[in-house]
């Protein structure tokens, strides 16, 4: 038998309602087999940061660290509290984190499932998955304001891009290419522009190519990345790309598979050197918090990653499976909640949607 000790850091506004579900399940595809998870839960957000003045002290992430792996819910407070201004939680905790614990691959999957209320028309088989640096890029916090709140401020921000940075994410995306049965590799950025960035990530691409001469690659600059997502997106395979254009594509790619409701993501130390950590791709959605109108989807999808992240494939597949049968009921009923970002109107609760969930999962 096997003990998997999860941290569950649940988070803020619809994170706690939306990871209840996602253990839920997890329970539900283990009962009665001889994996257990043992759960720690870390009460960390903004609620504990406005009660103590602490976002991640450092026992709590030698805590969270010791553990095989970290479902998150999501995090950032009232948008309305000036203390939480500048994403303090988000880059505190979330980002801590993923930079901590060097989860330096974010892998964003998206699919249209059928029966699913795409706003696309006529999406097509989609299946991509974005695979999105963690580590770098603007996300490390580089760069300054001088002469701040005069009208001769200079705010900058720069985008750290390393050799070591972005051969291991490449090659990790090419690896996945390689696995998958379309073979296909799309560097998307912004050469045109970011020419110094760009030319690093263009030539790492180029290098890592001419070991994997079975995965057809191209280019795509971002802007018209997404075009092609929302005109065609069923030609993506594998996408690789830096840390802000991926943060942006999968929203957009989370929108066209049905609602950002259903995206899920993994930031995975593939060394295993860290836990690894799974969360809805989706924030806090303080808009709709506390009124069991999330949709639990995401944060489910998140834990068939995690699932498979550690080692139980055929878990990770009934999870998936009792998603799909979800779906498409949603479907055979009327319904369009199928994690639409506009839940007025969902026919079901938070809840009720992850015990459908759930039973599935037991019944497969
Ligand atoms: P958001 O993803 O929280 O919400 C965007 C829109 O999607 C909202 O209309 C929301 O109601 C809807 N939505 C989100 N999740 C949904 C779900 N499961 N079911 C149905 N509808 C859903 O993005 P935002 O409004 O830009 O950010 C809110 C807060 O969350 C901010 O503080 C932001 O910094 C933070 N954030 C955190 C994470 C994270 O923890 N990983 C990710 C993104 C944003
Ligand atoms: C995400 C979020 C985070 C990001 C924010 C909250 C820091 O938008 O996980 O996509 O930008 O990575
Ligand atoms: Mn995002």
């Amino acid at each position: 038998s096997r003990t998997i000790r999860l941290a569950s850091i649940p988070g803020d506004g619809i994170g706690p309602e939306v990871v209840a579900e996602a253990l839920k399940v997890l329970r539900a595809v283990t009962d009665g087999s001889d994996v257990a998870f043992d759960v720690t839960e870390f009460s960390l957000g903004a609620a504990r940061f406005t009660a103590t003045g602490d976002i991640l002290t450092e026992s709590d992430l030698e805590a969270i660290s010791s553990h095989d792996a970290i479902l998150l819910g999501a995090v950032g407070g009232d948008p309305r509290d000036p203390a939480l201004k500048g994403g303090i939680i988000e880059r505190g905790l979330l980002l801590k984190l993923r930079f901590a614990l060097d989860h330096y691959v974010n892998l964003r999957p998206t699919k249209v499932y059928p029966g699913v209320a795409s706003p696309l028309s006529d999406p097509g088989a989609v299946d991509f998955v974005v695979v999105r640096e963690g580590t770098e890029g603007p996300y490390v916090g580089n760069g300054g304001s001088l002469r701040t709140g005069t009208p001769h401020e200079i705010a900058n921000e720069v985008s750290v891009n390393t050799a070591f940075g972005v051969e291991r994410v490449v090659r990790y995306a090419f690896e996945l290419a390689q696995k998958r049965p379309a073979h296909r590799l799309t560097l998307v950025h912004k050469t045109n522009v970011l020419v110094f960035a760009g030319s690093l990530w263009q030539r790492t691409v180029d290098a890592v190519a001419a070991e994997y001469p079975e995965v057809a690659v191209d280019y795509q600059h971002v802007d018209a990345a997404t075009i092609h997502l929302v005109a065609d997106p069923a030609r993506f395979d594998v996408i690789v790309t830096d840390n802000l254009f991926g943060d942006i594509l999968t929203d957009l790619a989370g929108a066209i598979s049905g609602g950002i409701g259903l995206a899920a993501s993994g930031n995975i130390n593939p060394d295993g050197a860290f836990p690894s950590m799974f969360e809805p791709v989706h924030g806090s959605a303080p808009d709709i918090a506390g009124q069991q109108k999330a949709d639990p989807t995401a944060a489910i999808l998140s834990t068939a990653l995690l699932l498979d992240h550690l080692g139980l494939p055929d878990e990770a597949a009934r999870v998936t499976r009792a998603v799909e049968v979800d779906i498409e009921g949603r479907a055979s009923a009327g319904s369009s909640d199928a994690g639409a970002a506009n839940p007025a109107g969902r026919a079901r609760t938070t809840t009720e949607i992850g015990d459908a969930i759930a039973a599935a999962a037991s019944s497969l």
